[in-house]
């Protein structure tokens, strides 16, 4: 195995990651050595498909706006589930980052009097989303991309995929990749890791996520012992296209578009007087599958699939091309159609990971509520810092990405300026049995294809853990996804070659996949209440006295165990989430 050392490593190149990076370097003034880990080619990860915007209050008083009303919307829209300290950090650091990527130069829509435009989104109580077009991430992405390319001490490692994170006790060590390209195995030896892989909605089939979002990092931390928190807060994005998953972003409602049923009735005034269609998304999803459920929804012909319409032809050719370019493309190109000219079809689609690996308020991995492992963040969408709470807002997650990726890049960056760079045989026992699992893998003789695996574990998680949760489906994706797991110890890796073997990377995601599937469930059938995106059928109210508590799971050899942690409660009294 090849071994690399440096001062930071680290392991995603979202926004998170990306900004993480950025960070590091400026405050170490260009000194420290840092390594950027993408599975993929660090322009393709998945924060480029961020489209609506990023939230923060840029013009406080104008409509009424403030930081604290942010932080009410947010604590609220989560459903009172969210740490109240992360939440005000999240609302007093967001203006600040998105004046930082002004001057990195994002080219934000602009009003006439050169402020950056702001638009409504789902659940917040007026306008405060900062966006460019419905492109937002890949513009952010893009700039923070060009800055780092001017800091020589910066080195990207596209297409490495992490199979290992290795801890010693409770201090970081080293993450272990395989460069797909050559499938050679290197070994990043850091002061500081970062983990920013993403979140892990592709554990379910109908998703407005890439294939790439397979939670890697979530589960890597899992498996070295981490646990993970409050899992079962999948976010379902209400207009997922029918048939791919695709997202429709919410700011197509944001700019005025319609939810329309069979009967041609905007039915969220039957579920959202106030707010309509701009209702926090759990409550819009459900408000959706309602509609089907009741026989008020349409079904795609070649797909099977039940949906209603998302129409925004009242917006007008011009609206939509200044404000919604992609999606008039999108649908252009996929349904054949112009939205111009009819309505589209869509339905709820896995989008977020609310939960995520355990982090304290700084985003350092916690072992437990005190243990903190040394040298090791996780920050974006893989760590759980709590500012959802049990159902993010819309927007609500580029700042997070952007605001945890500086303090957990500058924390790094001061770590590892005053640290010793551990011995190499430290760990090299560790580093030769990950080998030899990757090993063993490639040559396995089972006879599981892990693509029928990964069939069935989607075909399980779209049927029985979506939208509504019983305790008879949750019952039976429980008993199935531990048999995935049993099968997944016979799996074959077709491909025995080193070249680009996707064959064995999927391979991997699709064991990591099935045991973050697992946490899920396990929370969920935990939960006895329905809270922000976790609805049960059985227990349809919120139960304060006995859930306002987060979810922590450590992996085990059968189903994970479960404990709970507080919630920090600050200023805002968890109270009736009517809108
Ligand atoms: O709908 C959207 O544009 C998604 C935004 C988000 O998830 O924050």
């Amino acid at each position: 195995m090849q071994i690399l050392k440096y001062d930071i490593a680290v392991l995603g190149s979202g926004l998170a990651g990306m900004r993480a990076s950025l960070q590091a370097a400026h405050y170490s003034n260009g000194k420290l050595r840092i390594a950027l880990i993408s599975k993929m080619h660090a322009m393709r990860s998945h924060s480029v498909s961020a489209e609506g915007g990023i939230s923060g209050v840029l013009y406080p008083g104008d409509n009424g706006d403030s930081v604290d009303l942010h932080g009410f919307d947010t604590a609220k829209g989560g459903d009172y589930l969210g740490d109240q300290d992360a939440i005000e950090r999240l609302v007093n650091e967001a203006p600040g980052e998105i004046r930082f990527f002004d001057h990195l130069g994002v080219p934000w829509n602009r009003s006439e009097d050169g402020r950056i435009m702001l638009r409504a989104f789902g659940g917040m109580s007026v306008p405060r989303t900062a966006f460019a077009a419905d492109k937002t991430g890949f513009f952010m992405l893009n700039a923070l991309y060009d800055n780092i390319l001017s800091f020589p001490n910066i080195d990207i490692f596209h297409e490495h995929y992490a199979t290992h994170l290795i801890l010693k006790g409770t201090r970081f060590r080293a993450f272990v990749t395989m460069d797909l390209a050559t499938g050679e195995r290197k070994a990043f030896l850091a002061k500081a890791g970062i983990i920013a892989t993403g979140g892990a909605s592709r554990v379910f089939g109908f998703t407005t996520t890439a294939y790439s979002s397979t939670g890697d990092g979530i589960a890597l931390a899992y498996k070295a012992g981490v646990p993970v928190k409050d899992m079962e807060f999948t976010q379902f994005h209400p207009t997922g296209l029918i048939p791919s998953g695709v997202l429709i972003t919410e700011a197509a409602r944001g700019e005025g578009g319609y939810l329309l049923n069979s009967q041609g009735r905007r039915f969220m005034e039957d579920y959202a007087k106030s707010k309509m269609e701009l209702a926090p998304r759990d409550i819009v999803s459900r408000a959706i599958i309602t509609e089907i459920s009741q026989g008020r929804g349409f079904v795609d012909e070649t797909s099977g699939l039940k949906h209603v319409l998302l129409d925004i032809r009242h917006l007008g050719e011009s609206k939509i091309d200044e404000k919604l370019p992609m999606i008039k493309e999108l649908v252009v190109k996929t349904l054949g159609f112009s939205p111009v000219k009819e309505p589209i079809p869509v339905r709820p689609a896995a989008h977020h990971t609310m939960g995520g690996i355990n982090v304290n308020l700084n985003g350092q991995v916690m072992l437990d509520e005190s243990t903190a492992v040394d040298g090791l963040w996780a920050a974006g969408e893989c760590g759980c810092v709590s500012v959802h709470g049990a159902n993010r807002l819309g927007s609500n997650s580029l700042s997070q990405c952007v605001i945890w990726g500086k303090i957990e890049g500058e924390a790094a960056a001061k770590l590892a300026m005053g640290d010793d760079l551990m011995q190499v045989e430290d760990i090299t026992e560790r580093l030769d049995s990950a080998e030899g699992e990757i090993d063993k893998l490639l040559a396995n003789q089972g006879t599981e294809n892990p693509y029928q695996l990964r069939r069935e574990l989607w075909d399980t998680m779209d049927e029985y853990v979506y939208v509504f949760r019983t305790v008879t489906g949750l019952e039976v994706a429980r008993k199935k996804l531990q048999e995935l797991r049993e099968r997944y110890r016979e799996i074959y890796v077709s491909d025995k070659g080193r070249i680009f073997n996707a064959n064995l990377r999927e391979a991997i995601e699709i064991g990591n996949m099935i045991e973050i599937a697992q946490t899920i469930v396990e929370g969920a059938i935990n939960r006895k209440e329905s809270r922000g995106a976790h609805s049960m059928v059985e227990f349809p109210t919120r139960d304060d006295r006995n859930f306002l508590k987060h979810t922590l799971a450590y992996r085990t050899d059968g189903f994970p165990r479960l404990s709970y942690s507080v919630v920090k409660i600050t200023k805002w009294q968890p109270m009736e989430r009517k809108y």
